[in-house]
């Protein structure tokens, strides 16, 4: 017997018990929603199900006993052992430029040096490296080290808009066809900060005017996260200000 499983499970078992007596759910009706999950399953497509719906609420949860910059969705495609990079992440294909600058501090405003972060951003195919032998994970993905004032500055390229009901997404692009969501995620930078200390914080950019901002399928877009593009010569800039909460001694 473990407690919390019990609490926590016992409750959503109750909650979808509820909901299915509300409806008046026929045993053909539960029975298409069994299979619907069988197929999300076999189409790895677990991870996007769960996180579309339910990852942004845990965030906001998190949010409730901590300070700084706002958690937000990491989604299914973080990697662990990205490569480490200094001037610039690898990239390939046909790609537009982006540079990405950032600066770590703590909620009184110092800056935070040697915080590990990690950046990933989706490919010109709107997909993740590391998922296909196609695109190894040392693509579109990097993680640095803050300098000795919190700083980083690496080029990148311009993320493109995600798109959750491609044919790769068969069940989970049916769901929200279903539910009358578009499926576009607009693009954004994902980010994780690490270090000792300070909670870990997982959160991503958004663009200010980029398509699908308003209508985003994850429900994460929030106008804190949004950034304005500055132009430095052709190159587009994105300068991510955060904010890490340090945990008491
Ligand atoms: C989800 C989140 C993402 O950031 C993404 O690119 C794709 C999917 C998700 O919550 O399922
Ligand atoms: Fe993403």
């Amino acid at each position: 017997m473990n407690e919390r499983v019990c609490t926590v499970a016992s409750d959503i078992i109750d909650s979808i018990s509820d909901v299915l007596r509300k409806h008046e759910v026929t045993f053909e009706e539960y029975r298409a929603g069994f299979r619907h999950l069988i197929a999300a399953a076999e189409n790895h497509e677990v991870g996007l199900l769960l996180d579309m719906f339910f990852n942004q609420t845990i965030c906001d949860i998190e949010m409730k006993s901590r300070q700084g910059t706002r958690s937000n969705v990491e989604g299914p495609y973080f990697l662990e052992d990205a490569p480490w990079v200094t001037d610039s992440v690898q990239v390939c294909g046909n790609t537009e430029p982006l540079r990405i600058r950032g600066q770590v501090r703590d909620t009184a405003g110092n800056p935070v040096p040697d915080v590990e972060v990690d950046l990933w951003w989706a490919n010109p195919d709107g997909t993740y490296s590391g998922y296909s032998d196609d695109l190894p994970k040392k693509f579109f993905r990097g993680k640095l080290k803050t300098d000795a004032e919190g700083r980083y500055d690496v080029m990148g390229s311009m993320p493109i808009e995600y798109p959750m009901t491609s044919a790769r997404h068969g069940p989970t692009g049916e769901l929200i066809s279903m539910l009358g969501r578009q499926g576009m995620r607009t693009k954004h930078v994902h980010q994780k900060y690490r270090k000792e200390g300070y909670h870990p914080l997982t959160t991503q950019a958004y663009f200010s005017g980029a398509a699908y901002i308003d209508e985003d399928p994850v429900k994460a877009v929030f106008d804190d996260l949004t950034y304005d593009l500055q132009l430095e010569g052709d190159v587009p800039v994105l300068e991510i200000e955060t904010v890490l909460d340090s945990i008491a001694a």
